[in-house]
Order: C-alpha cells, then structure tokens, then sequence
C-alpha cells in the first residue's frame, strides 16, 4: 500500500521512496541544469526535472510533501508542469519525448540508486542549511560555481529576458555611481559572495560532505568534472567523454547516448545565452570587490578556481 498516492501495489518489492541523499544546492547561473542533466545519464541516479525548491519555499508542508517518488509534490509540479503552457521560463528542461511524465519527475528508485534534485537557491538562502541537516545530516551536498563576475551578468541576463524593461546592470551594480560603492543588496551580486554563503553550511555539514564544481571545467573539459562528481557521490564512472560531443554552433557540449545513433541533445534556447555588452570599468570594479571574497573562498575549499 502506497500511504502517498493510496494506491495498493504502486511499488514492486525492490522499489523504495526515498528523500535524496544528494542534493545540488546552488549556484544559480553556474551550470546546474548541465550538472543534474549530465548525472541523469547515470544508471544509479534518479533525478527530478523541476526544482522542488522544498527547503526554501515549502519546508512547512513537511518532509511527507517532498519525498519521493509520488506524492504531493508529484502533483504540485505537475501543476507546475501544466501550468508551463502559460508560463514556461522556468521550466528549463522539456521532458525526453518517450517518457511519461510521472516516471520521469518523480522515480523509484533501486536499490543502490541515488535520488537527487537540484534547487540552486538553497546556496543562499539562511534557514537550508540547518533544515537540510535536519532531515539527514549524511546529505551530500555539491554546489555548481562560477566566475562570480560572469554569473552576475548571467543572472542580469536571465532577468532582463523575462522583464525587458529593468534599469542597466551597470546602474543595478551600484548604490551610488559617484561614491563607486556596490550595492550588496542587489542578488545578482549578492550571490557571488561564495565564502559568505559557504560559512553559514559549514556551521552545519563537513567540508568533506560538500563538493564544488568548476563551472568553467563543466564547459571545458565536461568528463574530467563528472569523474569528480561521480568519484564523490561513491558510484562507477559511467558518464564519460563517450557522452559528451562540444557542438560549435552551440559553444557548449551536448549530450550524446553512446549506445545509439541519435542526435546529441543540447540544452535549450535559455542555456548559454548571449551576454550583453558591459563597462570595462565596472567590469573591473566588480573584479577588484570580489577579489578578497574569492581568495577567501579558494582558501576555505582549498582550491583556486582561476577567477582572478
Ligand atoms: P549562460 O546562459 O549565461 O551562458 P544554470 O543552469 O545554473 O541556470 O546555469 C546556466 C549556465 O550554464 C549557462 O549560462 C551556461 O553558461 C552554463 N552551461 C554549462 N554547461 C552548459 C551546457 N552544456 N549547455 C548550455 N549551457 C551550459
């Protein structure tokens, strides 16, 4: 008897619901629909499409609400899903055409299988560290980072695609142009601050429970990074170069099933989009104000990102 959906028999004896053990928790812009995309060709990895965004926005419906693989959450996303015929840009990524759509967001998992999901603002957001902790203080956790420089740009980008008429990223990127101080509450910048953020998950998680992906590498040398990643959620390298076939046009590498002779798959029109033109003053004002951010950053992790 499934308590969740009330349905008799809607596991078989080896299925199991689980909450994820593994979850990517930021940074929004880094790459992460590339990541859990890429982590979907695994074998041993059920991934949800859509970001639950259960620690942030729906903690209080409890955990009953997001543990996989049916349930409430099952029908709120989609709703979501359908919803997406009115309001599509935040449905990053179409559902495989074969797939139904509820094997696809919400499956069962093996034994051995690992479940994850991915919402890249519980990076920054204050009260998910300590709920995360709650439900399992073993969760693993990995956090997609970026030139925090670019990904500032990205996200102006991203905001400016859904309302066209916001102020230039040089005046959001400022409190006051003449005094030349940046406005930390702007998000876009805000997020950048990566060693500020990391402190608040270490009062809680490990360093060793917390992996950082290069969102640059994730680009540039896509296999190197997934045998990172691979190597620590503890499974078999499956996804290897064999998967992955840089497409020019693109500029990025897509995804290509090594079995079959099918097209490989690029992620959509919203991912690598083209960045508008900045200052190079304000370009370099950002770099110097990040700098100490980022060099504190590369100390904690122990790894210089090449940022600077
Ligand atoms: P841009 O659109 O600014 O280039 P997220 O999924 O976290 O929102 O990140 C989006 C970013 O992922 C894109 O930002 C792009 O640079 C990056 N990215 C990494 N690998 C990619 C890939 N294989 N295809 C498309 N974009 C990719």
């Amino acid at each position: 008897y499934d308590e969740d959906s009330g349905v008799a028999g809607a596991l078989n004896g080896s299925e199991t619901k689980k909450l994820p053990q593994a979850i990517i928790i930021g940074v929004k812009k880094g790459g992460t629909r590339a990541l859990l995309e890429f982590l979907r060709l695994h074998p041993d990895i059920r991934a949800v499409g859509a970001e639950p965004h259960f620690f942030d926005r729906n903690y209080e419906k409890g955990l009953e609400w997001y543990r996989f693989p049916s349930g409430p959450l099952q029908k709120a996303l989609l709703l979501y899903l359908g919803d997406c015929e009115h309001n599509c840009s935040d449905i990053e990524a179409p559902l495989p055409p074969h797939a139904s759509m509820s094997q696809e967001l919400m499956p069962k998992t093996e034994e051995g299988q690992l479940t994850m999901e991915k919402t890249p603002s519980y990076f920054v957001t204050k009260e998910v560290p300590a709920r995360i902790h709650a439900m399992s203080k073993d969760t693993k956790l990995i956090v997609v980072v970026r030139d925090p420089v670019t990904r500032a740009i990205s996200d102006y980008t991203q905001t400016r695609s859904k309302k066209p008429d916001i102020p230039s990223f040089e005046n959001l990127t400022f409190k006051n142009i003449t005094a030349n101080l940046i406005d930390t509450s702007w998000s876009a910048v805000q997020i950048g601050m990566y060693a500020r953020h990391l402190e608040q998950w270490l009062q809680f998680f490990p360093m060793s429970q917390l992996l950082f992906v290069s969102g640059e590498r994730l680009i540039s040398d896509p296999a190197g990074e997934m045998a990172r990643v691979q190597h620590f959620l503890g499974l078999r390298r499956e996804v290897t170069h064999k998967h992955f076939h840089f497409n020019p046009t693109k500029g990025f590498p897509c995804l290509k099933r090594p079995e079959s002779n099918s097209k490989p798959h690029c992620l959509g029109k919203t991912k690598g989009r083209t960045h508008p033109n900045i200052h190079p003053d304000v370009i370099q004002r950002l770099r110097e104000f990040y700098k100490p951010f980022n060099k504190k950053f590369y100390y904690m992790t122990g790894h210089d990102f090449g940022w600077d």
